[in-house]
C-alpha cells in the first residue's frame, strides 16, 4: 500500500472494443484499492461493452472519449492530458486493431493520442479470438510494440468469448494489476 503521505501513483486505463473490455472495471477498482489514482480512456467501440457511466464511476474521473475533449489541465489540449498526466499506461482490454494502430503510430482518438503523447511505460493486455491473435499482422504488431519497449500481460489459453478453447483470453485481473504496480515499483498486491 502507498503510504498516506505518498503522492498516489498515476495510472491510465486504456479500454478498447473487446468482449473483455468489462474486466477493466475490476482492475481500475483494484489499482484504487492500492492506493493509485486511476483515469480512463475508451475507444468509440469500447462504448458498444462497457459504459463511460460505470467507468467515470470506479475511477472517479470523466472518461477521455475523443481527442476534443478540452481536457482538465488548462491548456486546451486534452488530447494529450492523459498521455503526458500518467505514470503507467495500461490497454485493458486491447483488441487487435487498437495494437495495429499503435503499431503505425495512429492518434486519431482519445486512446491512441494519448499513447503516442507519453514517454511512460506501457502495458497491453490483448483479448481475442484465436484467429485474430495468431494471425501474421497480429503478431508483427506485437512484435513491432515489443521492440519499442512495450510490455504484454497475456494473452492466455482458454475460453475465449465465442465458448471456443485457445490463445487470445485476456489475462487475469489479478496478473494485469500486478504488472501495473510493478512497473510502478510496487510490490504484486497480496
Ligand atoms: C460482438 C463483438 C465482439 C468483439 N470482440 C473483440 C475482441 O474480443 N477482441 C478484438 O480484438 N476485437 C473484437 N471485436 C472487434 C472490434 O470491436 C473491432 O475491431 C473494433 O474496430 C475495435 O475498435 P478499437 O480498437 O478502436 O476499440 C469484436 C466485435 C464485435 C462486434
Amino acid at each position: 500500500m502507498t503510504p498516506a503521505s505518498a503522492a498516489p501513483r498515476r495510472v491510465a486505463i486504456h479500454v478498447c472494443g473487446s468482449v473483455a473490455a468489462y474486466k477493466a472495471c475490476a482492475v481500475i477498482t483494484a489499482l484504487r484499492k492500492q492506493g493509485c489514482e486511476v483515469r480512463v480512456a475508451m475507444t468509440r467501440s469500447a462504448r458498444h461493452f462497457v459504459t463511460e457511466t460505470t467507468l467515470q464511476s470506479l475511477s472517479g474521473h470523466p472518461v477521455a472519449r475523443t481527442i476534443w475533449q478540452g481536457g482538465d489541465a488548462g491548456h486546451g489540449m486534452g488530447h494529450i492530458d492523459i498521455g503526458a498526466w500518467a505514470q503507467t499506461h495500461a490497454v485493458v482490454a486491447a483488441s487487435a486493431n487498437l495494437m495495429a494502430r499503435l503499431a503505425h503510430g495512429f492518434a486519431d482518438d482519445a486512446v491512441t493520442a494519448a499513447l503516442l503523447a507519453t514517454r511512460a511505460r506501457l502495458i497491453v493486455a490483448p483479448a481475442m479470438e484465436s484467429a485474430m491473435w495468431e494471425h501474421p499482422a497480429t503478431q508483427a504488431n506485437v512484435a513491432t510494440l515489443r521492440s519499442r519497449g512495450v510490455s504484454f500481460v497475456g494473452p492466455v489459453r482458454g475460453r475465449l468469448a465465442s465458448g471456443a478453447e485457445g490463445d487470445g483470453r485476456m489475462a487475469e485481473v489479478d496478473d494485469v494489476v500486478a504488472a501495473v504496480l510493478s512497473s510502478l515499483g510496487d510490490a504484486a498486491p497480496t
